[in-house]
């Protein structure tokens, strides 16, 4: 298995559009199962102009969604004590109009441990667990669905890391330090999501793409850039999604506040 590492070559590869995914296994069976029905729907285990399509799709839902009332609901969730590992779905789920948005982080954590490689411990609970999210989901659509179920798919563990790795950083940091920045931190230093995986042109097997290796062109006034949201057209279309929704849980851990209702100290215009 080839590794790469260094940032600037791991930002080249991602953008080449020569680069791809390994796409989605076509199932064996007469009949594939819900999570490979469901791995072979979504935008990210496909190429090319079917990538192109559901991408948009994609974009336009996010668009649709309001990043004041993804913070204001976190923050609220917050206070009610929801826990972190469920804030981020439960926030995305109400905001997409899915039925019972709290008892979604559950199923998605099921889904989200199988849907990197479609391998699930319990096969049975992972088809049950997206044919449970697709039923809640809003849309009439059946494509439509699969893409809002991703959303939740992918937003879930990688945003529960960053709130997390957030939250252990502001203990060892000074109170002044303000919560942007501490999610900057974590994304420069500690991507919540290590490492992908593309194929290269003239390659064989995947090459691990890092996420988090040394970038050696930075320098004292150069800090290293940020690959946590992946580079390229395939990056992730949620970045400011997810950090209302991070910035606002890990405001009202540290100040009860939500970060609107905070004092100038605190506003950063990044
Ligand atoms: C609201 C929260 C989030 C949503 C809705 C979301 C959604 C998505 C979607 C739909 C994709 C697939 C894009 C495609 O196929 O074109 C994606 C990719 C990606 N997301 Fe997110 N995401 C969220 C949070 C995060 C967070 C917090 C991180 C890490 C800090 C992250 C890192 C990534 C990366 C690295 C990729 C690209 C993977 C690759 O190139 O192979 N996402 N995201």
């Amino acid at each position: 298995m080839i590794e790469i590492t260094e940032r600037a070559e791991v930002e080249r590869i991602l953008s080449d559009p020569a680069s791809r995914v390994p796409p989605a296994a076509i199932a064996a069976a007469p009949v594939p199962s819900p999570l490979a029905s469901f791995r072979a729907g979504v935008s990210r285990f496909v190429n090319g102009a079917e990538h192109d399509v559901r991408r948009t799709r994609l974009d336009a839902l996010l668009d649709g969604l309001d990043h004041a009332a993804l913070a204001a609901d976190a923050a609220a969730r917050t206070r009610a004590a929801t826990p972190i590992r469920d804030l981020p779905v439960a926030v995305l789920a109400h905001a997409l109009g899915f039925a019972r948005p709290d008892a979604l982080p559950a199923l998605v954590e099921v889904v989200a441990a199988a849907y990197p490689f479609g391998e699930a411990a319990d096969p049975d609970e992972a088809d049950a667990a997206v044919t449970a999210l697709l039923e809640a989901s809003a849309a009439l659509d059946a494509d439509e669905r699969v893409l809002r179920v991703q959303l939740l798919v992918q937003a879930h563990a990688a945003t529960v890391a960053l709130v997390e790795r957030a939250v252990a950083l502001a203990g060892s940091s000074d109170a002044m330090v303000s919560t942007r920045s501490l999610l900057e931190s974590v994304l420069r230093d500690d991507s919540p999501v290590p490492a992908t995986r593309r194929l290269v042109p003239g390659g064989g097997a995947p090459v691990v793409l890092r996420l988090d290796g040394p970038d050696r062109e930075a320098t004292a006034d150069r800090p290293a850039r940020i690959l946590a949201f992946g580079a390229g057209a395939r990056a992730c279309p949620a970045p400011h999604h997810a950090l209302a929704i991070a910035a606002a849980i890990v405001d009202t851990l540290r100040t009860g506040r939500p970060r609107d209702e905070e004092s100038s100290r605190d506003a950063d215009p990044r």
